[in-house]
């Protein structure tokens, strides 16, 4: 291991000295080569020799996706776009995708940081990896891959869908590692079983699953049908990709961020200022490392808390309970599909595919959880399952809620991150 990630033994001292390093000539980059970071902070009356002290940087302006957007395609590069060996790109809801470059420099400090990930992860050298996430301009796959590869691993580059496929291949090519978002994963467990495989014949064990909001209860849930340890992964295309964050097979506590690259803030959403150490906030992070995309201050909408390192000196963070912009407001209250989820798992006649569906009545706003049951039920039981349901959901989450018990296979499944929330309410 020690060959492998030599940053895990490194001191606080010692990594805070590296970040205010790094920090200072990442500033440097971007406020000489990024002209509309320079340009906010020149709005903002700051320069980089300003930065005195990590605490500092709290001085500087955000950066934020419409920063991306609004430079489309590649007006926040930092380096000529020649330089950068590879592009990838996020959708969105909205409008334009966002763009992201990559130096090689900066290909190889991802396949390192993804590597170090996997390996936290509980993967070896040697392992054969399977990766699901997609391939493409999504950051996924590829980050995976380069990943498993740079580690060592034999990467199978499966990419999502083919549900069948995925299940005979990660069987027969003997995946010790499987790399899919967690909604992904419990449709490949219903393949398995519906093939007649048992997971835990076969020589998989462990899953590494992010790219979405996911649960405890969905941790547990995978590893009990599956027999498989589930780690959570969490990564942004802006910040890099996947391998931002990891968490380790040992202690399963939450993500160590890989704070020697990245230097993680939490902020209040609304005001931008700092929030009380250890509550919860908006994550926001700087790159220490990147050279084409260096990002100061990227707000990422992603909800959660830091917390002090464990197994290394670097800070950890919970679970990321959903992200700003996901949060429902159903008359009045705020809610998360997460939340919704958690409850879901505490009915054991009831599966974890679902889907909130919102519409408006009048003036008022209706929610119905669509829920798949795991087993055919009665209608007595039906009826019975869902009051309980809508009960713990107006008791726990404060939001009143009808509940539809639909057959099994009846609620789409997702090949890549699920899609939760049918919102039809008017704009
Ligand atoms: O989803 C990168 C990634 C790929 C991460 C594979 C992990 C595994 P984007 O498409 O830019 O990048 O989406 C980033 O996904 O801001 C979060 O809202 C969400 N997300 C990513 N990981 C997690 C996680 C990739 N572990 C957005 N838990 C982020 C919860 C996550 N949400």
């Amino acid at each position: 291991m020690t060959d492998l990630f030599p940053e895990a033994r490194i001191s606080r001292d010692a990594l805070e000295a590296l970040q205010l390093q790094r920090l200072k000539v990442t500033l440097a980059h971007a406020y000489a080569n990024q002209a509309p970071y320079r340009a906010k902070c020149e709005a903002a009356g700051v320069h980089p020799s300003d930065l005195k002290s990590l605490a500092d940087l709290q001085r500087f302006p955000f950066t934020g996706k419409s920063d991306l957007r609004d430079n489309y395609p590649y007006g926040m590069l930092a380096v000529p776009r020649e330089q950068c060996v590879r592009v990838h790109a996020s959708s969105g809801t909205t409008g334009r995708p966002t763009v992201v470059g990559y130096t090689a420099e900066d290909i190889a400090t991802w396949s390192e940081l993804m590597a170090r990930s996997i390996w936290a992860g509980g993967g070896r050298p040697g392992d054969v990896v399977h990766v699901a996430y997609g391939y493409g301009l999504f950051t996924g796959g590829l980050g995976a891959h380069y990943g498993a590869e740079r580690l060592g691993c034999t990467a199978v580059p499966m990419s999502g869908g083919n549900t069948e496929k995925q299940v005979q291949l990660i069987a027969e090519f003997g995946a010790r590692i499987v790399m899919v978002t967690p909604s992904y994963m419990l449709a490949l467990a219903d393949e398995f079983e519906r093939q007649g495989i048992d997971v835990r014949k076969t020589a998989l064990r462990i899953g590494i699953h992010g790219a979405e909001p996911w649960t405890e209860s969905m941790r547990q849930e995978i590893e009990q049908r599956t027999g498989i340890d589930a780690v959570d992964i969490y990564g942004i295309s802006e910040v890099m990709g996947p391998g931002v964050g990891q968490e380790f097979r040992d202690s399963k506590d939450g993500l160590t961020i890989w704070e020697d690259h990245f230097l993680p803030e939490i902020i209040d959403p609304d005001t931008g200022q700092p929030a009380k150490e250890g509550a919860i906030g908006e994550l926001v992070f700087t790159s220490l490392s990147k050279r084409a995309l260096p990002v100061v201050r990227y707000r990422t909408r992603d909800l959660t808390r830091l917390l002090p390192g464990t197994i290394t000196s670097m800070r950890r963070m919970a679970r990321i309970t959903g992200r700003s912009d996901d949060m429902l407001i159903v008359r009045g209250v705020n809610l998360f599909p997460s939340q919704v989820e958690e409850q879901i798992l505490r009915e054991p006649a009831l599966s974890p595919h679902y889907v909130l569906e919102l519409w408006r009545e009048g003036p008022l706003d209706s929610l119905k959880i669509v829920v798949e049951a795991r087993e055919t039920l009665g209608e007595d039981r039906r009826a019975a399952v869902a009051a309980s349901l809508s009960a713990r959901v107006k008791t726990m989450c404060g939001v009143t809620a009808g509940v539809e018990i639909a057959a099994a296979g009846a609620v789409e499944r997702s090949i890549g991150k699920a899609k939760r929330v049918i919102d039809r309410r008017p704009k």
